[in-house]
């Protein structure tokens, strides 16, 4: 165990859910929880709830949730020891560090460490006579040395042990370089993994240096090499440039596809530039985005692809509270050509130009069909009416009627009853959806988080019922008998069952922060079940859940191929067949 129980429970004693979270969210009470507007996702009715006497939160909405521990890694973006060192400093505890995590704590800052050391030599090999042809290339892309200076471009030499020596030299280990990503392994032996490249460092917010992206210099393949994924690097969750862009005035960000791209945007003055690391946007791209600005505009490549990926993104981004502007790139195939081409003044009319998502949707719809043709122009017209009818505005839903009704040459008149047909329709269709779910449990139930399923549902209701039964009234654990986490159908709930039952025959408080080893989204997923329990505590429940699990796990553990035929045999008997 990495922190003693004693010391994570004074210090969760110490430090209370609600002040914590009052911290970043305004709370009201409502019943025995507070409530407030979600800070994970964006919302106008308050559906974040926080339970005092629990000691968790739940979000109804976004279903985000957990103890006091998950809440501050998932809204300061920490691991956990550093969640534990940020509530300890809150309320000036001392943290003992123990063996384990300083030593843990210690890898990551000597890859950290190393990182930095790696992107200081290929820095300097770039100016040096190895890196010739790298300044070249470089030169030959039009970044200057200033550029090269601000995102601390480098060059990785065309040998196979350069960066390995000259780290070893250093004084780190080959594990500590093999974790590092910065080297390969092949038949025990070690070789830089970047080789002939132009370097781009990889900086997360907190000015880490946690990885590279590398570019060859003709055309060969891959184009980029990245860093692979490490204990300090994982690219759905950091934005190259973010380092930057987080400190811009301009009061936006702009989302972009490639590096050149983001570096093209800073060197010409548009210093609120990110992008991803070859990777689609993810949510946790989104939502980090939406710690250091209220609009994005996301300028992907014209192709079909960068639409698709737009397409994607507008959702995601608006999910977190985002205003989502896109920009159409005209005359060049992605930001870093254009700037080159044009210059920023253009490039400048064209943010101001950028659509908001509504106009490039329109936008988008009309490139389907030919308007001179009647029956692709009244498609137009209904496609379009649909999207508008969905504008949560009057307002909009006028000036955007009108502009459709405009370029379909009908009377505004036409259009507005186009819209509110299509108002019904998509009512009617939405209901028969919710009616749908409603009557599909099985999928209601399923847990939110799509890493988290539930194979057997009516054995994991029941699962859920006993750890949530466990953790209202730890006695009630007591009728489980020789109940296994084995014969949960769950293994998440297995888990939880397993560590709960652990900590109540030892004597120790069985809380949610009881709970060692969970990822946030399936802390999540607990602290859901514990805050959908209400009412009283219920011995015959317990007993019926424990039942049921019993039962489950027997039918399960006759599927065996040789137990399936002579159950269907029987079954087949005993509806009078022959077999
Ligand atoms: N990418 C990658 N691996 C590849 C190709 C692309 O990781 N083999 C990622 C890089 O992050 C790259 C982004 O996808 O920056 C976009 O690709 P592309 O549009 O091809 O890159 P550009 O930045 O435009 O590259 P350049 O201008 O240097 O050709
Ligand atoms: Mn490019």
């Amino acid at each position: 165990m990495a922190f003693s129980r004693a010391f994570l429970d004074e210090l969760e004693a110490r430090n209370p859910i609600e002040d914590v979270v009052g911290h970043y969210v305004s709370l009201k009470p409502r019943g025995s929880n507070l409530f407030g507007l979600c800070p994970f996702h964006g919302e106008k009715t308050a559906s974040f709830s926080v339970a005092p006497d629990k000691g968790i939160y739940y979000c109804f909405g976004c279903h985000k949730g957990g103890n006091v521990f998950n809440f501050m890694m998932e809204i300061e973006g920490l691991t956990y020891p550093d969640a534990v060192r940020a509530l300890a400093k809150r309320v000036g505890m001392e943290v003992p560090e123990d063996e384990q995590y300083q030593s843990r704590y210690r890898h990551q800052e000597r890859l950290w460490a190393l990182s930095k050391e790696a992107a200081r030599f290929f820095r300097a090999q770039l100016f040096s006579p190895a890196g010739a042809q790298g300044l070249a290339y470089a030169q030959q892309r039009g970044m200057p040395k200033a550029t090269l200076t601000t995102f601390g471009v480098g060059f990785a030499p065309n040998a196979w042990s350069a960066l390995t020596d000259a780290m070893r030299k250093k004084g780190y280990t080959d594990q500590e370089l093999i974790d590092s990503g910065l080297v390969s392994e092949k038949g025990g032996r070690i070789f830089d993994r970047f080789r002939n490249r132009l370097m781009f460092p990889i900086i997360d917010v907190r000015g880490n240096v946690i990885g590279f992206g590398g570019r060859v210099m003709d055309d060969s393949t891959p184009k980029y090499l990245n860093s692979p994924e490490t204990e300090i690097f994982n690219k759905r969750k950091n934005l190259f440039g973010l380092n930057l862009a987080k400190k811009s005035k301009l009061g936006y960000l702009i989302l972009v596809e490639g590096y050149m791209d983001a570096v093209s945007l800073h060197q010409y003055g548009f210093d609120c530039a990110v992008a991803s690391l070859g990777t689609s946007l993810t949510e946790e791209h989104a939502a980090l985005l939406s710690r250091y600005t209220e609009q994005v505009i996301l300028i992907y490549d014209g192709d079909t692809a960068g639409q698709r990926a737009t397409k994607r993104a507008i959702p995601m981004l608006e999910k977190v509270g985002l205003q989502v502007k896109v920009l159409q790139m005209k005359g060049a195939k992605d930001p870093d050509e254009f700037l080159k081409k044009f210059g920023a003044d253009r490039f400048k009319l064209l943010l101001e130009g950028a659509s908001n998502r509504v106009e490039y949707q329109l936008n988008a719809i009309a490139r389907k069909y030919d308007i001179r043709e009647d029956d692709q122009r009244v498609k137009f017209i209904q496609e379009c009416a649909l999207l508008i009818s969905a504008l949560p505005s009057s307002v909009q839903q006028e000036v955007y009627g009108n502009r459709v009704a405009e370029v379909g040459g009908i009377s505004f008149e036409a259009m507005k009853m186009e819209i509110a047909k299509a108002n019904k329709n998509r009512i009617r269709r939405e209901k028969k959806l919710q009616e749908k779910k409603d009557l599909a449990p099985v999928q209601a139930v399923q847990p939110k988080s799509r890493t988290i399923r539930y194979d057997d549902v009516k054995s994991a209701m029941a699962e859920e019922g006993v750890i949530g039964q466990g953790l209202r009234e730890p006695a009630l654990f007591d009728l489980c008998g020789d109940l296994r986490a084995s014969d949960f159908s769950s293994s998440l709930l297995g888990r939880v069952y397993e560590q709960l039952r652990a900590c109540q025959s030892r004597g120790l408080r069985v809380e949610l922060s009881s709970l060692e080893g969970f990822e946030l989204d399936e802390m999540s997923h607990i602290a859901g079940i514990l805050q959908r329990q209400s009412g009283p505590v219920n011995e015959q429940a317990m007993k019926d859940y424990i039942a049921t699990i019993r039962a489950e796990a027997q039918k399960r553990g006759v599927h065996t191929e040789d137990d399936l035929l002579a159950l269907r045999n029987k079954l087949k008997e005993s509806k009078g067949y022959k077999v």
